[in-house]
């Protein structure tokens, strides 16, 4: 029947078009068509084998979504045990395993086969006439478990290897895991979700393996690397590893883009070298190279002793995580006044450096990996990044470890700590005296746009903070020439300069003044409204929140930001400091009080006027003494709608604000 074998012919092309697809983006990382065709294909798949379920077979693309949860997994005795490598640490051990090499063979230079040492789990795939028949872990090297129903469900694994000549039967060997981006994308979910994280890639590949419900693992991002073939029956081994290498990678494995051939000690160290300095880089975590004599004879003249062959060896990077106990939680304060718990541990050599110390990042970091004082933790030290804590052991709690309880006074000045309640991090709101970020706020408040005094930059803040000269702004004030004269790189001249610069900046504004102050969530834009709403320094210090929110485009966060500023004595006293020196600015009368037609009136505007432009518009407004604002909400008294107005006319709709064209513009300006 022609119809059935046409339907039969579409399923196997569907079936080689989506493996195909399924190679190019997992194995060559170069995928060639859209995620949206390819999910047409899979769907168009799917349903001719749910019309048809005789055509389905183990090996369609559409069996990776994985299976019916197992009781458990099925003892397999490897019938080529799977063995360890030898550990190098240091140089002298790799010269160590060249001269044992050398020596075997009666050979001056030996060739090798070098490749990363993968951070996963070993795994075998025994291959049956080109069809993937049965999947093992390590387990003991003798005896694994039967996980094909998981091994299933990884993309990267070709159900049939793309040959016409495949052995009768192989086992490919290598390496399950996750790649970096995807851990931190299933961590990210699993937080969301509320589940529990995994500690790094190579515990998340694990658990991902090890599901007796292969529909989990299906949803696990897992790769695989194939680094070697066992028990090939009805197949010539080519020569060399790098050739063997090379089959596999034929057959549709993946292997390591960065296996190379090296010559001799020096190649190997030259390698290992390149590799630790491309680590980080890596989009997958390994923890040393490998490096395999490459000609296959030689193999196995050398053979092996007891577990681990004579022929390779692992040469291991330092470890990135260590178990240690955590002593103490600090907190730091920042730049920026943000406040950082740091566990203080019992020293520990992690990443090829002993630690001390580690950061927890934020209160809600330790709530979530349950950090306790007292407690045994994951350190982990990676590249040049902090030492970070990862995560804890609870099975060596003793019960005496203790909460961390954040401090509601900043540990360096005293000052109330806030955090908002849609923020991680907790900040010091002393911003202008609390000397950890004393630096940061000076060059805020001397900054161009603030109090602009030129010449003030980071290497002269720095010398007067550290020569403590100046404590907070009010101090440069004080400042006087024979003082600057003692600074490195300061002439005569400079000093000059920057006195004069000083002096020169104590006539301001009102809303570069309150710029100037660096009260978080205050912008420039806002410190003018602030000016021209309050009209005076006093008026803005003593609002409370209620008062500020009736600012045009002021928000309970910005709101609660300035209030907390104003309510921390310490700056206060900073501003009588500064007014004391001489800092002075024209005072107004307060907006809403303002005179003018539109006094305390919030328009705003959307779409094209058909005469005015936004900017004459909002110069008419103003002039009248109304204020413009760029969002709608219940304290816009009027909406200036024009052609193709946005969703500004809607939203106005929905509050009940009244709308006016440019003529009744007009006529209000008008009176
Ligand atoms: S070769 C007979 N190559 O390291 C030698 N092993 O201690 C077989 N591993 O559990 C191993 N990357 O899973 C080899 N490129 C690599 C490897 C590698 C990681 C693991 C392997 C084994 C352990 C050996």
């Amino acid at each position: 029947m022609s119809a059935s074998r046409d339907l039969r012919a579409r399923v196997q092309a569907l079936r080689e078009e989506i493996e195909r697809h399924n190679y190019n983006y997992y194995v060559l990382d170069a995928p060639t068509i859209p995620d949206a065709e390819y999910d047409r294909l899979f769907r168009e798949l799917q349903t001719l084998e749910a019309q048809h379920p005789e055509l389905i077979t183990p090996d369609s693309p559409t069996q990776r979504v994985g299976a019916p949860p197992l009781p458990e997994f099925r003892q397999v005795t490897h019938r080529v045990p799977m063995l360890s490598l030898a550990n190098a640490f240091d140089d002298e051990d790799v010269a160590a395993f060249d001269r044992r090499v050398r020596e075997g063979l009666g050979q001056d230079r030996i060739d090798y086969a070098v490749e990363p040492k993968f951070d996963g789990l070993a795994i075998s795939l025994t291959y049956e006439d080109g069809r993937f028949v049965l999947g093992a872990t390590r387990g003991d090297g003798y005896t694994g478990e039967d996980v094909t129903a998981n091994l299933r469900t990884v993309r990267s694994i070709p159900l049939r290897l793309r040959t016409r000549h495949a052995p009768r039967r192989v086992e490919v060997r290598g390496e399950v895991l996750m790649m970096k981006k995807d851990f931190e994308r299933l961590n990210a979910a699993q937080r969301e979700a509320g589940d529990k994280e995994f500690a790094n890639p190579r515990n998340a590949a694990a658990g991902s393996l090890r599901q007796l419900d292969s529909r989990i693992t299906a949803r696990r991002p897992l790769r695989f690397f194939a680094y070697t073939m066992a028990g090939a029956d009805g197949f010539a081994l080519p020569p060399t590893q790098a050739q063997l290498l090379d089959t596999l990678a034929q057959w549709g494995l993946p292997v390591s883009p960065e296996r190379r051939v090296v010559r001799g000690l020096d190649g190997l160290l030259d390698y290992y070298r390149g590799m630790a300095a491309r680590r980080e880089a890596l989009p997958y975590e390994i923890d040393g190279v490998v490096y395999k004599v490459n000609r296959l004879d030689y193999q196995d003249r050398l053979g092996f002793v007891s577990r681990a062959p004579r022929f390779a060896v692992a040469h291991k990077f330092p470890a990135q995580e260590a178990l240690t106990e955590l002593v103490a939680i600090d907190v730091q304060v920042g730049r920026t006044g943000a406040l950082t718990p740091v566990a203080r541990l019992k020293p520990v050599f992690v990443g090829g450096v002993t630690v001390t110390n580690a950061t927890l990042h934020n209160e809600d970091e330790i709530r979530r990996k349950d950090v306790r004082i007292g407690d045994t933790v994951i350190v982990r030290r990676a590249g040049d990044v902090i030492p970070e804590v990862v995560a804890v052991v609870p099975e060596r709690r003793t019960g005496k470890e203790q909460p961390f309880v954040m401090p509601t006074r900043c540990p360096v000045c005293g000052s109330h700590v806030e955090r908002p309640a849609d923020e991680a991090v907790a900040r010091c709101t002393g911003g202008l005296v609390c000397p950890a970020q004393r630096k940061q706020a000076l060059l805020h408040f001397a900054s161009r746009r603030a109090m602009d005094i030129e010449g003030l930059g980071d290497k002269l803040v720095e010398q007067l903070v550290d020569h403590h000269l100046v404590h907070n702004p009010a101090d440069l004030y004080k400042l006087g020439p024979a003082v600057l004269a003692g600074l490195e790189r300061m002439g005569e001249k400079s000093a000059g300069n920057l006195l004069a610069a000083i002096e020169q900046s104590k006539k301001t504004t009102l809303a570069r003044f309150i710029y100037a102050l660096g009260i978080r969530n205050v912008g420039e834009a806002t410190a003018r409204d602030l000016a021209r709403h309050f009209g005076g320094m006093d008026a803005l210090m003593n609002a409370d929140e209620q008062a500020l929110l009736e600012v045009p485009d002021v928000g309970p966060v910005v709101a609660a930001s300035i209030h907390e500023f104003f309510r921390e004595p310490h700056n206060r006293e900073v501003i009588e400091q500064l007014r004391a020196v001489g800092v002075h600015w024209q005072e107004s009368e307060p907006a809403a009080r303002a005179r003018g037609r539109l006094a305390g009136k919030t328009f705003v505007l959307t779409g094209t006027l058909p005469s005015l432009s936004r900017e004459q518009a909002t110069a008419l407004i103003e002039a009248e003494g109304g204020k413009v604002s760029g969002s709608v909400s219940r304290k816009t008294d009027y909406v200036v709608a024009g052609a193709d107005p946005g969703s500004k006319l809607a939203k106005a709709n929905e509050l009940g604000v009244t709308i006016v064209d440019e003529e009744g513009l007009m006529r209000l300006l008008k009176g």
